[in-house]
């Protein structure tokens, strides 16, 4: 073992061959590698099956566990820059992880680590942190003021992190706990997409990053926005593709026109209705001088057909019953409209049938008694029998 023998035994050995310039250059070299080989000396260690590149750390799809993990993070050498630690499953992300002094860590991803349990103290000894995400995991509890300690960050996705994979359920975060006490006036990126933020205000709480640039909320079962403008001036970005949007109403369409720096908005893929209630929000997603362009408009729509090619003007909204059609297409209302015109008329026809069955089994049988008498002659039935069955007939 060379890390064992003493460096000068190790310089002793090799002296009779070199001259005093080259044995610089070997004592260098051998101080290096001694340095790196010697226990407890985590200057440039590297955690076992990871790779260690300048001064990224990756350790990917390694299935560790969580003992496994406390050695991996034990093992991170001084001087990382950027980690990448995904794929393997340690539920509990305990302070403990980043005991060691972690001050030149400026990106962390922690993605798909199946993990449930994060504090404000998990990321206490990072305080240069500027780039964290924490995507595809399945926290089960608020992390109280998770950035606390990282007021620094930039960069944060927590898309898909609090999804339960063991019962399928959803947990739904809590972004004013989640945000509680910390101005993250750096944070320029954010995405919350996957998480269910349909209920306790939603992100509506959230006001703590007023520097955000990119806002990712799609997929998050929003039915509304109820933006706070004030909270997002120099927003640039949004996406609430995929939520459960039928239509922006006039509080929504104003907040996001006032939002100054706002260039592009992502609404595809929400189901968008296209009748009476929806007419000002169509008339206004058509208007050309939207000061924002909107991505994916041929993924804007309402039962197949495209917001932008239906015709504002043929949105029906005093016709019978607020019947809609939409270019020669019945909305919802206007099919339900409909399914209720024809179960009123239906249930007039058994009313009027019920209320006069007397006078129309006579007009009937009277219609057709000279039709069954020539069948029954026909047939050569007696006529007495003829008149059995014409009473039973009556009754
Ligand atoms: C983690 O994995 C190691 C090696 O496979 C095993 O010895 C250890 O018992 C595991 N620990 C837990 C908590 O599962
Ligand atoms: C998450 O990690 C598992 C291995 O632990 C891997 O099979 C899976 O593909 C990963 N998922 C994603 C989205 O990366
Ligand atoms: C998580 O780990 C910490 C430190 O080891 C421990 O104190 C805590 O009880 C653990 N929590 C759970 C739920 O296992
Ligand atoms: C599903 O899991 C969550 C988090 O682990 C738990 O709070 C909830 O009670 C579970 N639901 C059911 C029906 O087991
Ligand atoms: C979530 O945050 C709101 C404040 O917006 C608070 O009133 C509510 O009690 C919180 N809900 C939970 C479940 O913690
Ligand atoms: C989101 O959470 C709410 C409240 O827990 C629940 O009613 C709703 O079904 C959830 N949505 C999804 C898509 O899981
Ligand atoms: C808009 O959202 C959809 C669905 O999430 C996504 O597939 C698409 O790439 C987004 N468009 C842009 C331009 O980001
Ligand atoms: C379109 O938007 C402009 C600017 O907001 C507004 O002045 C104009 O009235 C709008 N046009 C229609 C048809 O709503």
């Amino acid at each position: 073992m060379i890390g064992s023998l003493p460096l000068s035994f190790v310089i002793e050995s090799i002296r009779p061959k070199m001259s005093s310039g080259r044995m610089c250059i070997v004592v260098l070299l051998t101080s290096i590698l001694l340095t790196s080989v010697a226990p407890n000396q985590r200057d440039s260690a590297c955690p076992p099956q990871c790779s260690c590149i300048a001064f990224q750390v990756v350790c990917d799809q390694q299935c560790f566990n969580q003992t496994q993990m406390s050695s991996v993070f034990d093992n991170i050498n001084d001087h990382a820059i950027e980690i990448l630690v995904t794929g393997n499953v340690f539920p509990n992300m305990t302070e403990e992880l980043f005991w060691y002094n972690k001050e030149s860590v400026r990106s962390l991803d922690i993605s798909n680590n199946s993990i449930q349990i994060l504090s404000s103290r998990t990321f206490q000894f990072l305080s240069n942190l500027e780039t964290l995400h924490m995507a595809d995991n399945t926290i089960s509890m608020n992390p109280i003021s998770l950035f606390r300690k990282v007021p620094g960050v930039k960069d944060v996705s927590m898309r898909s992190a609090f999804q339960s994979i063991s019962n399928g359920s959803y947990i739904v975060p809590n972004l004013t706990e989640i945000f509680l006490d910390v101005d993250l006036n750096s944070l320029r990126y954010l995405d919350l997409s996957g998480n269910n933020l349909s209920v306790n205000g939603g992100f509506r709480s959230l006001c703590n990053a007023r520097q955000l640039k990119l806002l990712k909320l799609s997929n998050a079962g929003l039915r509304s926005l109820r933006f706070n403008t004030d909270c997002f001036s120099q927003i640039t970005e949004i996406d609430i593709s995929l939520n459960e949007i039928d239509y922006l109403d006039a509080e929504d369409r104003s907040a996001l026109e006032a939002m100054p720096k706002l260039s592009m908005l992502n609404i595809s893929l929400n189901p968008f209705r296209c009748d009476c209630i929806a007419k000002g929000f169509i008339t206004w997603l058509q208007n050309k001088s939207l000061s924002f362009n909107v991505v994916d408009k041929d993924r804007v729509t309402c039962s197949g057909v495209s917001l932008y090619n239906i015709n504002v003007a043929e949105i029906g909204c005093n016709s019978l019953l607020g019947m809609s059609i939409v270019n020669g297409r019945l909305t919802s209302w206007g099919l339900l409209s409909l399914s209720v015109v024809v179960m009123i008329s239906v249930m007039i026809i058994i009313g009027i049938i019920v209320k006069h069955k007397t006078t129309l089994a006579r007009k009937s049988y009277r219609l057709l008694k000279h039709l069954r008498r020539n069948d029954y002659r026909s047939l050569g039935i007696e006529e007495q029998e003829f008149e059995e069955d014409v009473m039973i007939y009556a009754v």
